[in-house]
């Protein structure tokens, strides 16, 4: 695909399209070695090298990304108080229009998608599509096996909304493993809660068959192929 430099540069950076002119005029840009000055070059976004201050760009029409979410930063794009998701990112991975698909509450940890890819979003997140997530709650008190017939059977919330159904299994402990697919508002604490107890600590562990990556410590974050961000689809209703 043909591109304005600078268009690509904005594309392809968190640098807005006026910061990649002037990163052009400045002579941080070069096209195949040589440095480039005009913004309206136009490049070929699969055979040109284009490097930024002597990196590299490789050209991603969008990213995905996974991170193992921390406790206390928000999942939104921006915030004037809180730090975001977006605002730990390390700057290789920054770029224009990245935002969480999806949320997890301040003090939730674990699998949170960030991409550029409204679609991608949209569909994972649509309530028609029905994608399992799989989650770790450390209660209160040791549950009773009740539990388990009542996430199957759906349970009713303290507002009376009436949750789809879902899966319980009792992990030893207090420890619970949950598996949903709805998105309501504080779900499976307002669960829980509806049974008697409180969640001390909830982490998600999995959304379809995407796995939070063991090797990724809370905070960090690291590219996914497209078809890994796929897994997120890979499991339907039947097999969950
Ligand atoms: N359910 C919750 O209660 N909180 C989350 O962050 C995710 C699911």
């Amino acid at each position: 695909m043909k591109e304005r430099l600078d268009k690509f540069i904005s594309s392809q950076t968190a640098l807005s399209r006026r910061e990649a002119q002037k990163a052009i005029r400045d002579a941080r840009v070069t096209v195949n070695g040589a440095t480039v000055r005009a913004a309206d070059v136009r490049i070929d976004t699969d055979s040109d090298i284009v490097a930024l201050d002597g990196q590299s760009l490789t050209y991603r029409e969008n990213v995905y990304y996974m991170m193992y979410k921390p406790a206390g930063v928000v999942s939104a794009t921006e915030d004037r108080v809180e730090r975001t998701v977006l605002d730990i990112l390390p700057p290789e991975l920054r770029r224009s229009g990245l935002f969480p698909a999806g949320r997890l509450d301040k003090d939730t940890t674990g699998l949170l998608i960030l991409t550029d890819d409204g679609d991608y979003a949209h569909r994972m997140l649509s309530p028609k599509k029905h994608v399992w997530k799989r989650y770790i709650a450390v209660l209160d008190k040791e549950p009773d096996e009740s539990i388990i017939r009542s996430f199957a059977d759906g349970i009713t919330l303290g507002d009376g909304a009436v949750c789809k159904s879902g899966k319980a299994e009792l992990l030893g402990g207090t420890r619970v493993a949950v598996q949903i697919r709805e998105g309501k508002y504080h779900q499976v604490k307002r669960m829980f809660a509806a049974l008697g107890y409180h969640v001390v600590s909830l982490e998600r562990v999995c959304i379809g068959a995407l796995e939070l990556d063991g090797r990724l410590s809370p905070g960090e974050a690291r590219e996914m192929s497209r078809d890994e961000a796929e897994l997120v689809f890979a499991l339907n209703d039947a097999k969950a």
